[in-house]
C-alpha cells in the first residue's frame, strides 16, 4: 500500500534507511556478528574468480559489488550483462563462482545464463528480493534482499539492498579467508542508514535542483570516477527511464575523448564526487564542461566538498559511498518525472519484470 504517498517510487526511496537496518538484522548472528550460510562461504573460498551476471539497475549494483568483493575477499571479479553473456561468453577460469543479481528473480536474460551455467555444473548464487522466484529455485544458493516488495518500475531500494547484501557477503568471505579488515561493517551500515535519512530530509532542496537543472533540457550527463562512475551509470538510467530526458552516465575522464562535443549552452552535467583521490580530477572535468557552457551541478561527500557545491552528502566509508550518493539522484529523477507530468511508477514502454529475452 502506498498510503499517503503519491507514488510508490517515493515511498520506496524513503524506505531505504529501514531496509539497511533490516538487512543488518537478518544477517546478524547471536553475537551480533554478520553471518551467511557457511556452504556459500566455503564454495566462494574455493573459487578463483567471481562472475556477476545481471541486467539494468542490478548490473549497476554488480559493479559496486565487484569493488566490494575484490577489496574485501581479494578474489578477482568480473561483471557481465546477462543479454551479452550467453552469446559472447567470456573465458571462464577453472573454478568460477557465479552470482546472479536480480530483484525480481524472474528476468529471462539472466535465467538463460543460469541455465547454461548449471549445465556446466559451476556453483551459483542468486541474490534476489523474491523468495521462491525462478532464479532462486534454479541456483544452488540464495541470499535474500529483505527490501520488501518493490512496486515502482524504477528500481531504488533493491539497488541499495543489493549493494548492502553484497557488502555483507564480501565481509563474511573476507573474514573467513583471514583477511584483516580495518572497519566494522555493522557500524558502517548503521551510519549509512542515518546518512540516507539526512538526505531524504532534504527533499525540498532536491526538488528545487530538479526544477533548476532538469525541467526543460532534452539531454543530460552524470559523470564520476571509480565508485562515482558506477553510480553515474545508475543515476543516468534512473533519470532517462522515468523522465525521458536522454541521459548518459560517463566516466568523467573519458568525456574529453569525444562526448564533450555534445555539451552545449545549458546542458546539465551532474558530477558525483565522494573520494579524495579522484576529487581534483573530476573537478577539473567539471571546469572543462563548464567552460563549454554546461550547467554543472556538483554532488560531493562532506570530506571532499566545497562550499559552492550544490549538494553535500553525509560522510560514509569509502566502500559504501554508492549507498549514499545514489539517493539524491533517485530524488532528482523522481521530481523531474513528476514535474514533467509523467506517470512516475509506470514509465512508457517498460514492465517491472522482463520475462522475454
Ligand atoms: C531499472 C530497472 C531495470 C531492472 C532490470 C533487471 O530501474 O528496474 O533495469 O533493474 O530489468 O531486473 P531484475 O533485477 O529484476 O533482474
Amino acid at each position: 500500500e502506498k498510503g499517503t504517498y503519491p507514488y510508490y517510487m517515493l515511498k520506496e526511496i524513503d524506505e531505504q534507511p529501514a531496509v539497511m537496518r533490516k538487512i543488518l538484522q537478518h544477517y546478524q548472528g547471536e553475537q551480533q556478528q554478520l553471518e551467511i550460510d557457511s556452504a556459500i562461504t566455503e564454495t566462494m573460498l574455493a573459487s578463483d574468480r567471481i562472475y556477476i551476471v545481471a541486467c539494468g539497475t542490478s548490473y549497476h549494483a554488480g559493479w559496486v559489488g565487484k569493488q566490494l568483493l575484490e577489496s574485501l575477499t581479494h578474489i578477482p571479479t568480473e561483471v557481465h550483462l546477462s543479454s551479452e553473456f550467453g552469446y559472447n561468453t567470456p573465458l571462464l577460469t577453472e573454478n568460477p563462482f557465479f552470482i546472479f543479481l536480480t530483484q525480481s528473480g524472474e528476468t529471462a536474460d539472466s535465467r538463460q545464463v543460469l541455465v547454461k551455467v548449471n549445465e556446466l555444473n559451476h556453483p551459483t548464487l542468486t541474490i534476489t528480493n523474491v523468495a521462491g522466484s525462478t532464479l532462486s529455485r534454479e541456483a544452488q544458493f540464495t541470499l535474500l534482499l529483505h527490501a520488501g516488495p518493490e512496486i515502482a518500475v524504477a528500481s531504488t531500494k533493491a539497488y541499495t539492498a543489493q549493494i548492502a547484501v553484497l557488502a555483507v557477503l564480501a565481509d563474511v568471505v573476507g573474514k573467513a579467508k583471514g583477511l584483516a579488515q580495518n572497519f566494522d561493517l555493522v557500524h558502517e551500515l548503521a551510519l549509512v542508514a542515518t546518512g540516507m535519512e539526512t538526505i531524504i530530509d532534504e527533499k525540498e532542496r532536491l526538488e528545487q535542483l530538479a526544477t533548476e537543472y532538469l525541467s526543460v533540457s532534452r539531454n543530460a550527463f552524470y559523470i564520476g570516477r571509480g565508485m562515482d562512475y558506477y553510480v553515474a551509470m545508475e543515476a543516468a538510467l534512473k533519470l532517462k527511464e522515468i523522465s525521458y530526458v536522454q541521459t548518459e552516465g560517463f566516466a568523467a575522464g573519458e568525456l574529453k575523448h569525444g562526448t564533450i562535443a555534445l555539451i552545449e549552452e545549458g546542458t546539465p552535467v551532474m558530477a558525483i564526487i565522494t573520494e579524495e583521490s579522484i576529487a581534483g580530477h573530476t573537478r577539473g572535468n567539471v571546469q572543462e564542461v563548464k567552460s563549454r557552457g554546461a550547467h554543472s551541478m556538483i554532488i560531493a561527500m562532506e570530506d571532499v566538498a566545497e562550499e559552492e557545491d550544490q549538494f553535500i552528502l553525509p560522510q560514509v566509508h569509502s566502500l559504501l559511498t554508492p549507498l549514499i550518493s545514489v539517493i539524491p539522484t533517485q530524488l532528482l529523477s523522481y521530481y523531474t518525472s513528476l514535474h514533467r507530468g509523467n506517470d512516475v511508477d509506470k514509465p512508457r514502454n517498460l514492465a517491472k519484470s522482463v520475462t522475454v529475452e
